[in-house]
């Protein structure tokens, strides 16, 4: 966990740092610079460190709600989860640094570009409406999980 987290903060400096500061709202940016250290290229995942976001569960529970991946994206995730065959019981850090903008876009990027997902965006307008609410817990966002 140590070296995800580390990996994970190594990816920050990129953002803030680098060309992903200029194209903010680059969702495909935004995930090579904070995602990827983690979630790994194209969202495949990697066995005890962080679940595949190209997946059946995020695919499902996109089609479910709009608001599982910016959630997550806001406050985190812990507890055990299970996908595409591997069990997980790891801690993804909240990513509330980011931008309701920069959120909107990762989003876009995970639910439409790696899984297909049609229909409306989640737009920076809904990500500040989800930030001002109530945060949930990491079990009620696993509560949230479809099984495909
Ligand atoms: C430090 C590593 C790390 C970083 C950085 C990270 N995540 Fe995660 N993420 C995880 C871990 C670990 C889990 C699973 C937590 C658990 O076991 O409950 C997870 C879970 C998720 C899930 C839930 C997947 C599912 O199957 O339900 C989503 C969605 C997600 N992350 C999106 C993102 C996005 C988008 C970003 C970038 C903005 C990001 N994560 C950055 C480690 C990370």
């Amino acid at each position: 966990m140590a070296i995800a987290l580390a990996a994970g903060l190594a990816g920050l400096a990129g953002l803030s740092g680098g060309a992903g500061a200029a194209r903010a709202a680059d969702g495909k940016a935004v995930y090579a610079a904070v995602c990827q250290a983690c979630h790994q290229d194209a969202g495949k995942g990697a066995a005890g460190v962080a679940p595949p976001l190209k997946s059946a569960v995020v695919k499902a529970t996109t089609a479910k709600t709009r608001d599982y991946v910016p959630l997550v994206v806001l406050n985190g995730l812990s507890g055990p989860i299970e996908s595409e065959g591997l069990s997980f019981q790891t801690v993804m850090p909240p990513q509330g640094h980011l931008s309701d903008e920069e959120i909107a876009a990762v989003t876009h990027y995970v639910t439409q570009t790696l899984n297909g997902a049609k229909g409306a965006k989640v737009d920076a307008k809904a990500v500040a409406a989800l930030r001002a609410g109530k945060a949930p817990s990491a079990a009620d966002l696993r509560a949230m999980r479809s099984r495909p």
